[in-house]
């Protein structure tokens, strides 16, 4: 069917040919590729520190610095870990750092009442950043699943999740982070509403200049295992997150929660995970020209440090290609738990 020749295709064929796609033996695509010179010159995308979005995970006491197994080369920090940390990303000129923290069991509760008080460990480690290191943005999840006792991301009635009450409840979440002094807040529950209502929240209290980065595109993934040992939720999910993040199936839906978010005022998207969806990211880039961000997930992370340590694959290869295929791809930053290695490698 597609060699059929129409009345005219030949013409049109030979135009083509005399522009960019040439006929071998003249054209040679390897001719490019020969040298590391040329590679690099013709390269179209390229990965720098200024791409990298650092994922910290904190806690309250005990050791500064706390292995977590699932996650090899990852800690829990303590606040002042925490900044001592945030000074070697900022050395290394990564632009933005993520919180999450670890809650102990008692400090969960049905409503994630922890989540909205304002000298949570969130709120306090958001002040002794913005005064220890200023230059390095803050961003911080909005999302109960760190305090809720039932692991989800919303207030539970019998077996649903609740839209519009856990809605208030991210408003006040988001309000009290502001009110630390957060640069950017993250929805990442996947409630219906939320990023207009935080913005109007937000905006109410003084907080215009606040950013929202929506996770717009967030699919109910297996790749987020590991991050759920690491704040400590893992135990506690009943269920799963399939009424509220997307189904993995489905690429159009993304680009309506996307088009959702930036009529509600979303200053920045992201999708996630990441590789598995790197056809999503790039859509979203396309339809919306929005800065729009990546997330490198926890098990994505985990699964090429597992095989690097089996010897089944180069790290800093994997890692720097596995980066750069969001760039590629369309992403204008890349949440990453490589952000450190990743900005030390690139730094040479
Ligand atoms: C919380 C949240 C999750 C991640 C980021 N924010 C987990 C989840 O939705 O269950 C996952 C990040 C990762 O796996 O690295 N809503």
């Amino acid at each position: 069917m597609e060699h059929r020749p129409h009345k005219g295709t030949k013409k049109v064929e030979l135009a083509a040919d005399r522009g960019q796609h040439g006929q071998f033996p003249r054209v040679r695509m390897r001719r490019n590729r020969a040298s590391d010179w040329s590679r690099r010159l013709v390269r179209e995308t390229n990965l720098t520190v200024d791409d990298l979005i650092w994922p910290v995970f904190i806690k309250d006491g005990g050791a500064k610095r706390e292995p977590i197994p699932s996650m090899p080369g990852v800690h829990r920090l303590t606040i002042p870990a925490l900044l001592t940390a945030a000074e070697e990303a900022a050395r290394l000129g990564i632009p933005a750092i993520a919180l999450f923290p670890y809650v102990p069991k008692e400090r969960k509760d049905e409503r994630a009442e922890e989540a909205v008080r304002s000298d949570n460990l969130c709120n306090r480690a958001i002040r002794a950043l913005k005064k220890a290191v200023p230059e390095i943005g803050v961003i911080c999840d909005v999302a109960l699943d760190p305090f809720t006792s039932h692991g989800h991301d919303g207030v539970m009635k019998g077996e649903r999740i609740v839209n519009d009450e856990t809605v208030d409840i991210l408003c006040r979440m988001a309000l009290a982070q502001a009110e630390a002094g957060v640069d950017v807040v993250a929805p990442s529950d996947m409630m219906d509403g939320r990023i207009g209502q935080v913005r109007d929240a937000l905006d109410a209290e003084g907080h215009q200049s606040t950013l929202i980065m929506s996770y717009a595109a967030k699919y109910a993934s297996a790749f987020y295992g590991p991050f759920r040992d690491a704040i400590g939720s893992k135990g506690a999910l009943k269920g799963d997150k399939r009424t509220y993040q997307m189904d993995f199936g489905n690429g159009d839906e993304a680009i309506r929660e996307c088009a959702l978010d930036v009529a509600e005022g979303a200053d920045m998207l992201m999708v996630k995970p990441g590789l598995p969806y790197l056809d999503v990211l790039h859509r979203v880039k396309q339809a919306f020209r929005m800065p729009t961000f990546a997330y490198q997930v926890s098990g994505e992370y985990s699964m090429i440090k597992a095989a690097a340590q089996n010897g089944w694959l180069d790290n800093d290869k994997a890692m720097i290609e596995s980066l750069s295929c969001f760039k590629r791809a369309g992403a204008d930053g890349i949440l990453t738990y490589f952000a450190i290695e990743a900005a030390q490698k690139l730094r040479g």
